[in-house]
Parts: C-alpha cells; structure tokens; sequence
C-alpha cells in the first residue's frame, strides 16, 4: 500500500492572538495538503499549538490567571482559526496533553540513560525571548547580541544538557548527501553555514523555581524541560511515535505509515531550532539519514517591509479579513501574492484587486459567459467536438487549444509538487521549484486566460447567426472547449478555494453525486476531453461578484 503523505506546520505559541502570517502557513500547508487529496494520496495533516514555556508563563500571570485557563482560552483562538480558513487538518497538536508529555519523557529517559544527557551548571547572558542561553558566536559585529534575541540578562543555574554537539560532523554529511533536505535550496546553504558553528552542547531544562509551566523532566523532579524537547517532539509524538522503540523499524505501524514527513516552517525557525536542533534530535533518537524530515521553509509577510509579529504590534487580523471579504478571498490572496520561500508585503488593496482581477474577471466572467452561451445556443447541452481540436486562438503558437491547456497542467503539478529526490542529470522542463503555490495558480490563470481569449476570437454569437455546416460545428467545438477549460479549473483550483471549486462544478454540473465533497475534485479527472456529448450544463449564479471599494 502506498504510504501515507505526512505534512506539518509550527505550533503556534500559545501566549497571543493568531495574525495573518500564522494564517498563511496554515493555508499553505492546507492547501499542499489538499493537492495530495486530489492526487488521490492518504494525507495526514498536522497542525496545532505550542502551549508551554516562558513567554506563556509570563503573558498568564499578565493576565492574572493560571497558565493552564490561559491556555485554554488562546487555543480555542487557533482552533476558531483553522475552521474560518477551511484548514482540514488530521490531527491537532496541544503540548499539555498527556499523549504528548508521555513521548517526551519517554525520550528523555531514553537519552539519559544512554548519557546523552547530562547536568552541568552555567552562568552567562540569557535571551528570555528565544529561551536560551548565548555565547560569544551570538554577539553580531559590534559585539552586542542583536534585536532578534529581545531582552538579555545575566544568569547563573544548574541545569541538563543534550550532547549536540557531537554530531555536528552528522549533520554536515547528512546536509551533504541530501539536496533537497532544506527548500528552497538556499536555505540550505544558510543552515550549512549555520551548522559550521556549532560548537556547545544544548541546554534542555529549567529549574522549577523558575519555570514550571513545562514538562518535568523523568529522572528529575525539580526541573522541567521546555520548547526543545517539549515542542519539536511533536511532530512525532502525536504521529503515534512510540518513545520506547529506537529502532524505526519496530514503530508503530501509524507511524511508519506517515514518516517522515514535509514540515513547514517560517525563515525564522530553520536556524537554529528545526535545522539544528530538531534534526540533530532525531538522530540521536535512532532516525537514520533516509527518515529525516524535509523542511519547507517560507518567507515572511511584512508590513512596509518589518516583519508582521506582536512585538512591532503591526499585526493584521485574519479573522477581520475573513469576515469582510471572505475565507476564500483571503487564502487565494496569501496564495497568489507571495512566492513560496520569499518574503511579500501585506495589503488589503492588493487582496482586493487580486480579487477582482482574478477571481472575478479572469475566473467569474469565463463561468458567466460560457453557462449563458451554451443555455442560449445550445439549450444547456454540449455536444462532443467532431473532427479536429481547435486551433489555439494565440496565432503564434503551433499547439491546438487543448494543448495549451494540457502544457499548463503539467506545469501546474510541476509547481505543487516536490522536487525529485533524486540528482537531476538533465533540466526537466518545467522545474521552476517545489512547492510554488503561487506558480501553479499562475497556470491556472493562464488556463481561464486561453478560455477567455477564445471567447474573443471565436466569437460565438456570430457563429450562431449562421448554424448551418461549418458555424455549427465551429460553435460546438467552441462550446465544448470553454465548459472543459472550466470543469479543469475547478479541479485545479480546488486546493486553493475549495469552496468556489464546488460553486464552479455545481454550475456546470460536474460530479453531482459528489456535491460537496472533497472527493468530487481528483487531478486524475484534469484531463482534457472527459466531458461526454449531451453533458448538460446548469445555469450561471454569480460566483465572485466584484468587490467595489
Ligand atoms: N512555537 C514556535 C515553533 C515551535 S515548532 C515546534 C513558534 N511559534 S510562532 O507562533 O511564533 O510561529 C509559528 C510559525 O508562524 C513559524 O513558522 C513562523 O515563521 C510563522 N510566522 C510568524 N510570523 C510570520 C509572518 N509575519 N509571516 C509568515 N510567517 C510567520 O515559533
């Protein structure tokens, strides 16, 4: 049987409000998630919150109440998040839970007792943003430790340490050897520079007496272990991983069903948490160099070029824009305004006449045009083109109609899918990079953009002034190609707007025995000249009325 595609998003930290950088990696990894679906894939999607630490020890007693009520109360907040964008996750994530706390202590008493784990005292500057202590290697040019570590004081403590560093020379092979480990590629770069650095080992505790929102660790009762372990574990902790098996072969069959998996992650926790820490982690625990998860890392949404983040406090509200413009309108937008990996300002003008534009123009006007067409020239029936395939209607090309469109398919998988595994001899045609959201939405622009050129040229109204020979079957054939170009699109735009895909089949009367399921929509269907002769299609409803500011 064919093995389960794993993705996963970051916990999000449980001390504030979602904003709209949370929400886009929530939709990106929905959205490759639902591609896998429509691949035909067993998906297992996981998504969720990191509910303990420092920071929401702190916001708790801000808000004078125990961290656990707290908690509770921010994470409804995230799962409210998900249900207003259509994020349909498998499994959800809370670090609180009792499933969780088992596997990592179970790991932890594992590393301990094979002595990877280890009690040792430091004294030195503290980042109480990032939860760690800094060395020297953390100073920037000008000797001082920079914005991104927040507010630094000294400190001194007992406390227990994992041995990375030994496995430093690992992880530079494992880099080494695996190309695609880290995506975008030049990620990898920086994280291979970034390993060339390593030099301590990693401080995994808290005393008590100043952190007890966390784990507390197995062979001592004093202390807690927090964000390394806590967080990062998750990924296989509710996996079904079982803590007590370090040979992977003798996991749960859950879990050697959905490792390893594709984990999506912000530029800003590749180094050192995910690239470093997590992967270094895994080895230690019996992962070998073919169970390693990949990183998919994406950029950042700013605000006049800053970092969207509530330290700034230039945070946009998802659920804001959701109301005013709907979920669906907010995913195309986070989808089609950024490219996968880099970093895009946010504007709520630019959602706006993404919307219009495409939605309403390229996409709304072909469904509109089309129905009303085939329901006045053809009483609502195609009927199957005989004879040649149109020409396409760019006279510079030399391919037909149809093979446009089949050209821009490929393209579109091409841009959703992964990289190959493999070295690649040879440039494959349409290898622009894994994973481009916005690329393949792109296509199928491109594809309603040939529809609605076709419209243009062909003329249909004219055609049906004349319905005798050549007009009529001219008519049919042109018919026939728009109602296809629209049932494609709806498939291929479907992990992107679900929700629109449905409205867009529900009109053209695609699948109706599927209405409303995920089922309905299947890549193996994006296939030019499935629809039969006398396919009769329904009537047009405005699916994207135009948004007037
Ligand atoms: N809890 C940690 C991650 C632990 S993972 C085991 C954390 N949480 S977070 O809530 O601060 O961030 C979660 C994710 O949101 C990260 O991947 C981060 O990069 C992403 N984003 C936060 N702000 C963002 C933008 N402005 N734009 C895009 N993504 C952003 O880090």
């Amino acid at each position: 049987m064919p093995k389960t595609f794993f993705i996963t998003t970051a916990i999000y930290y449980t001390n504030s409000s979602p904003h709209v950088g949370h929400a886009y990696e929530m939709v990106l990894a929905d959205v490759i998630a639902r591609y896998h679906r429509l691949k035909g894939e067993n998906v297992f999607f996981l998504t969720g919150v990191d509910q303990h630490g420092q920071k929401v020890q702190q916001s708790a007693a801000k808000a004078g109440v125990p961290p656990a009520e707290f908690v509770k109360e921010v994470t409804q907040k995230w799962l409210d998040l998900s249900k207003k964008l259509e994020v349909k996750n498998d499994e959800w994530a809370e670090t609180t839970s009792d499933r969780h706390k088992k596997v990592v202590r179970g790991i932890l008493q594992r590393l301990f007792e094979e002595g990877q784990i280890y009690k040792d005292k430091q004294a030195g500057y503290y980042s109480v943003r990032q939860e760690q202590f800094l060395t020297d290697k953390e100073r920037g040019p000008d000797g001082q430790f920079g914005p991104e570590w927040g507010d630094i004081e000294f400190r001194e403590e007992e406390n227990y340490y994992f041995k990375l560093s030994q496995y430093k020379d690992w992880l530079l092979e494992y880099l080494k050897g695996r190309a695609d480990a880290i995506i975008p590629d030049f990620r990898q770069t920086e994280l291979r520079n970034a390993v060339e650095k390593i030099s301590g080992d990693l401080c995994i505790s808290r005393p008590k007496s100043r952190l007890d929102w966390g784990i507390e660790l197995p062979f001592d009762k004093d202390f807690v272990t927090y964000v390394w372990f806590d967080a990062l574990t998750n990924y296989i902790s509710f996996a079904d991983y079982d803590p007590s098996k370090s040979n992977i072969k003798h996991q749960t069959s859950n879990f050697q069903d959905r490792w390893p998996a594709l984990q999506i992650i912000g530029k800003d926790i590749l180094v050192p948490a995910h690239g470093i820490y997590w992967l270094i982690m895994l080895h230690a625990i019996g992962f070998p160099d073919d169970q390693m998860p990949r990183l998919l890392v994406h950029g950042w949404w700013n605000i006049g070029g800053a970092k969207m983040s509530k330290s700034v406090g230039n945070i946009i509200d998802p659920f804001a824009l959701a109301d005013k413009y709907g979920a669906e309108a907010l995913r195309y937008y986070l989808m089609s305004d950024i490219v996968t990996g880099q970093d895009a300002d946010f504007s709520e003008e630019r959602l706006v006449e993404r919307y219009n534009s495409d939605l309403a123009n390229s996409f709304g006007n072909l469904l509109n045009r089309t129905l009303t067409m085939v329901g006045k020239y053809q009483d609502n029936r195609i009927a199957f083109p005989k004879g040649e395939w149109l020409q396409n209607p760019d006279q510079r090309s030399t391919e037909s109609y149809a093979e446009n469109i089949i050209t821009q398919i490929k393209a579109y998988k091409s841009h959703m899918s992964a990289a190959p595994t493999f070295p690649i001899p040879f440039i494959l045609p349409f290898t622009l990079g894994p994973f481009v959201a916005n690329a393949a939405i792109g296509n199928v622009l491109g594809i309603a953009d040939q529809g609605n050129i076709l419209v243009e040229n062909a003329a249909p109204w004219k055609l049906a002034k004349d319905l005798e020979g050549v007009s009529k079957t001219k008519l049919n054939a042109v018919l026939y190609a728009l109602t296809e170009t629209l049932r494609i699109i709806a498939i291929l735009i479907s992990p992107v707007v679900p929700k629109a895909a449905h409205g867009i089949f529900d009109q053209v009367n695609g699948k109706m025995e599927l209405r409303g399921k995920e089922k309905r929509f299947s890549l193996a269907d994006a296939e030019w000249g499935r629809l039969p002769d006398g396919h009769v299609v329904g009537k047009p409803v405005p699916l994207f009325p135009r948004i007037e500011r």
